[in-house]
């Protein structure tokens, strides 16, 4: 009898045990692994979602960039104000930054005040609670003696999520947990605070960087531990960020290294995607909360809701007769009764159901032993939910970096902060546990902030001033270069001058204005087999052509391309026309021409004082040559000369012509509109079709002038082209400008920087090419490397290491330039650039070269445009006109290779010249075939 009495006893405890009939009634509330790892999946794909410029404005997971890019590198230092608004209690501090990282080497001293803040402010208007925020702010500084005069940089923690495009601004996308203020959605919470801080007036503060608290936490346990990238937290709410690599990052533009991306993961299920986890207790909270249908994982996670499913529950249970006996009370009726304090106490490991009978009991109830067992578990279940939800969505952040990283296995530490975490006594474990066993790969840290977040917050404050610091002196640096409408309309006054005075002087003149001997522009009726030879450019170019009367389109071209070595740019002059000439045997050979005597034409693209059209002394060497004994000779008889030495070949140098002249020959073939040719290549030199009457440079051009009137008043040449607007009888000559001495007699000294006056010292013609040495692919190279020197030793660049590569005269060739300020390049690919030049660059290096090289070409081709409105106007003066049309031939690498140079010349242009309709055409063939029209002219009229 004894015995049956004990084993009905030892069935009717196990049927009563309270635990199981809550496991029962909780048993959608009981997740396991299998579910959690499908929860995991799922959110990865959510972020994945979120991580997509197409699908992230329908995503529940709104994954935002931080704009922080790197956890604490122990170079931040300074001292700052902070705000922590957003968990469960706000507070103001005062942070000093020492440099260092870690407890051992650097050291941070805070401060800090706790304001309450008054219910109403959270569901009034935002601009009041703003100003609860800065006044309080303010009674700090009052209450810890901080000067109210000096200037203090500020970090703020807001944790609610918003939408950032730098570090100092954030719009404010939704509310969450219990704050509701009107008006802010939407607004930029920067400039919210940054109102109210000029509202309460009398301090001088910078808001420099605004960061979640999940960001503010990582950077506060990343100071200690180099692995900490991801940040959790489990408190008010609950919220995870962690470095995600830019180039997955759609929403911010640039591909390499890493961003922090705030994934507001309480969203997570806001688009069902919970709905199979979803309890009726969760649907409860949710339609009494302040945002229904909103942060649907927060309501089953964070702090503030917690109590509330717990009170659900037991308030359910109650009801159904599963616990006390079918009573409830008023006060387990009333929302907010049993709040996550309580949760924590039902489960402290001694106290915990002593806690729970005191708590049952000041709500009014008469619990059972066994009622405080199954409150007790209803407790656990929930907040073990919850931890396991966490969790879940951990191991899907940490599988995500493991994958980006191509890893296998992956150490990492999770900053942590939040009430829940740090007060609930079973937490930590039950959190650490799951995730461990969900990725048993990992070697996964658990750091708890040891001192709320706004250490980490000015940690990235730190560095948003030293970037902004860094920005401000860069912004110094290039704003010489960039000019304005009235400097640039000062440049084209200037350039006027100097080309009326190279046409009037006849001795030297800053500007030379050296005439052609070309009278006229092609006129369709040239024809028969020419040769063409190029020096001056980037290389020396030999060219056959063969052109067919009328039939401009067809000329025929052969032509092949001959480096000059720097040693003979530079040795003799022998040496060089030498060479010259045996890069026309050689062309000779490989046409199989070389016994036919043919016409040639030379483009030799350096200033020239000539007599004739076959004649042209060498008046001084520019862009780089230097060859002895050829400055005050004639180049034509010198490659006679050189050609005769080698006596294996011969040809009839027939005319001798800048390479502007051969552009504008080449492309008036095309456009007989065009009167002007334009060099922006490794030099840069303009000509155009100046009025004989002009050219007060000899007595004999004079003559000419006569001469050619009266010529041209008979002559008809029976072509059918149109001739050039209205003016055709007016005798013409090609000026070759050189416009490139610009400023040799100090006319450019208020438009020339500390950084060109280097350039021009350094070069091999110092005090000359003024003008040039600002606009030409050349020198901007050396420009450009003059900056990232001045840069560099001020520590703004290149970690302040003067490197081998930067200190190499002629690293940037025009192509680099180029290259580097493409916008279809990646940052990635100007780092591998600058990597060729011997530049180790950071991708920040990288963004601040590209803007360096952006400056100078800019001014650049601004100056060239301010230049060729000059000489339109001047033509369009010349002939009478209110308006006028006409193209201009150009060529040359910078023009033609450069993203940007011939967009702003062209614009600078048509601003400065408004009356003029102007009109660029890219030579094709280059001057070579300007050049042998010439000599086709020349030998019609022979
Ligand atoms: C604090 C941080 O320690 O934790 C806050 O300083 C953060 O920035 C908060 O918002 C989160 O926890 P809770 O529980 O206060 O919301
Ligand atoms: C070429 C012309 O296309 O451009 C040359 O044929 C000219 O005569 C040259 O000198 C200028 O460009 P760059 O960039 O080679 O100096
Ligand atoms: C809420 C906020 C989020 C914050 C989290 C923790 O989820 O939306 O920004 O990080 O709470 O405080
Ligand atoms: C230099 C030369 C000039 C040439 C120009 C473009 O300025 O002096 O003659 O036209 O470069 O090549």
């Amino acid at each position: 009898m004894f015995v049956v009495h004990l084993v009905c006893s030892f069935f009717s405890k196990l049927q009563e045990d309270p635990t199981k009939k809550v496991d029962r009634f909780l048993y959608a509330m009981r997740l396991h692994d299998d579910q959690l790892s499908d929860i995991s999946a799922c959110f990865q794909a959510e972020m994945k979602k979120g991580l997509s410029a197409e699908s992230n404005a329908a995503a529940a997971v709104k994954m935002l960039p931080t704009h922080v890019r790197s956890t604490p590198d122990g170079s931040e230092n300074g001292q700052f104000l902070a705000l922590d608004l957003g968990g469960s209690r706000f507070k103001v501090l005062q942070v000093k930054v020492r440099e260092g990282t870690g407890i051992r080497k650097g050291g941070v001293e805070m401060e800090e005040n706790t304001y309450p803040i008054p219910e109403e402010l959270l569901t009034g208007r935002g601009t009041e609670l703003f100003d609860h925020v800065s006044e309080s702010l303010k009674d700090f500084l009052h209450e810890k003696n901080i000067s109210l005069e000096k200037k203090h940089p500020l970090a703020f923690t807001f944790s609610f999520p918003c939408e950032q495009s730098a570090l100092n601004q954030g719009l404010l996308l939704n509310w969450s947990k219990n704050c509701r203020a009107r008006g802010l959605q939407g607004k930029d919470v920067v400039q919210a605070l940054r109102g109210a801080i000029d509202r309460t007036g009398g301090m001088d503060v910078e808001v420099l960087a605004m960061v979640n608290d999940t960001v503010a936490t990582m950077m506060t346990c990343g100071f200690d531990d180099q692995h900490c990238e991801v940040g959790l937290i489990v408190g008010t709410g609950t919220n995870a960020c962690y470095m995600e690599e830019l180039r997955h990052v759609d929403l911010v533009e640039g591909d390499e290294g890493r961003m922090c991306v705030n994934t507001e993961w309480g969203a997570f299920g806001d688009d069902g995607a919970l709905n199979d986890y979803i309890t009726e207790f969760d649907r409860d909270v949710d339609a009494a909360s302040n945002n229904p249908g909103k942060q649907i994982l927060e309501k089953m996670v964070s702090g503030l809701y917690l109590g509330e499913l717990v009170r659900l529950v037991v308030l359910k249970m109650a009801k159904l007769g599963l616990l006390f006996d079918g009573h409830v009370s008023d006060a387990l009726r009333t929302k907010g009764k049993i709040t996550t304090a309580h949760v924590a106490a039902m489960e402290e490991y001694k106290d915990g159901l002593k806690n729970t009978r005191n708590i049952l009991v000041d709500l009014d109830l008469t619990p059972t032993s066994d009622d405080c067992v199954a409150v007790q578990h209803v407790s656990t279940i929930v907040s073990f939910r919850s931890s396991n939800l966490v969790a879940a969505g951990l191991a899907a952040i940490l599988t995500r970096i493991k994958q980006n990283r191509n890893l296998r296995t992956l150490r990492i530490t999770v900053g942590v902060d939040g009430t829940v975490y740090k007060t609930h006594p079973r937490y930590p474990n039950r959190l650490h546990e799951v995730v461990r066993r969900l990725l048993p790969e990992c070697d996964v840290r658990f750091v708890l902030s040891d001192s709320g977040s706004s250490k980490g917050a000015a940690l990235v404050t730190a560095v948003a001033q030293r970037l902004a610091s860094r920005r401000r002196k860069v912004d110094e640096t290039l704003s010489p270069f960039r000019l304005s409408q009235e400097q640039l309309q000062l440049v084209k006054t200037r350039m006027r001058a100097g080309l009326e005075a190279g046409l009037k002087s006849k001795g030297p003149s800053a500007i030379k204005m050296l005439p052609s001997f070309v009278y006229s522009t092609p006129d369709g009726t040239e024809h028969g087999k020419y040769l063409a030879l190029g020096l001056g450019g980037t290389n020396f170019r030999a060219l056959l052509v063969n052109f067919k009367k009328g039939l401009q389109q067809n000329s025929q071209l052969h032509h092949k391309i001959y480096t000059i070595p720097l040693e003979i740019k530079q040795g003799s002059g022998e040496e060089l026309f030498d060479h010259i000439a045996q890069c026309v045997s050689d062309f000779l050979d490989y046409m199989g021409m070389k016994n036919a005597r043919l016409p040639a034409g030379f483009t030799f693209s350096f200033p020239c004082e000539q007599t004739a059209i076959d004649r042209g002394t060498l008046v001084n060497w520019t862009k780089g040559f230097k060859a002895t004994d050829c400055e005050g000779h004639d180049v034509v008889s010198m490659l006679r000369e050189a050609i005769k030495r080698r006596n294996d070949f011969d040809v009839d140098i027939v005319a001798v012509v800048n390479d502007t002249v051969g552009t504008m020959m080449s492309c008036a073939y095309e456009d007989p509109q065009c009167e002007i040719g334009l060099i922006a290549g490794t030099g840069t030199n303009v000509c155009y079709m100046e009025e004989l009457k002009n050219i007060e440079k000899t007595e004999q051009k004079k003559e000419e002038e006569e001469e050619m009137s009266e010529g041209e008043e008979g002559k008809d040449d029976g072509t059918e082209r149109e001739r050039v607007e209205g003016d055709a009888k007016t005798p013409k000559m090609c000026i070759n400008t050189e416009w490139g001495g610009l400023g040799d007699d100090g006319a450019l000294e208020d438009f020339i920087t500390l950084y060109d006056i280097e350039v021009d010292r350094n070069s091999l013609n110092p005090g000359k090419q003024r003008f040039e040495k600002l606009t030409s692919g050349m020198h901007l190279g050396e420009v450009v490397r003059q900056v990232l020197l001045d840069l560099t030793r001020g520590g703004l660049l290149f970690r302040g290491h003067v490197t081998e590569a930067l200190k190499t005269p002629g690293i940037f060739q025009t192509k680099y330039l180029s290259q580097i300020e493409s916008d279809r390049l990646a940052l990635l690919q100007v780092r591998s650039i600058l990597q060729q030049l011997g530049l180790d660059s950071t991708c920040d290096d990288s963004i601040i070269v590209k803007e360096v090289c952006g400056a100078v070409s800019h001014r650049a081709a601004q100056l060239c445009g301010a230049g060729m409105a000059a000489v339109v106007d001047k033509i369009r003066e010349n002939r009478g006109v209110d308006h006028l049309n006409i193209t201009v031939g150009v060529d040359g690498t910078l023009y033609k290779q450069h993203p940007h140079f011939s967009g702003v010349l062209q614009e600078t242009a048509k601003v400065l010249s408004p009356r003029c309709n102007v009109t660029f055409l890219p030579s094709e063939g280059g001057s070579g075939k300007g050049a042998a029209l010439i000599t086709a002219r020349q030998k019609m009229e022979l």
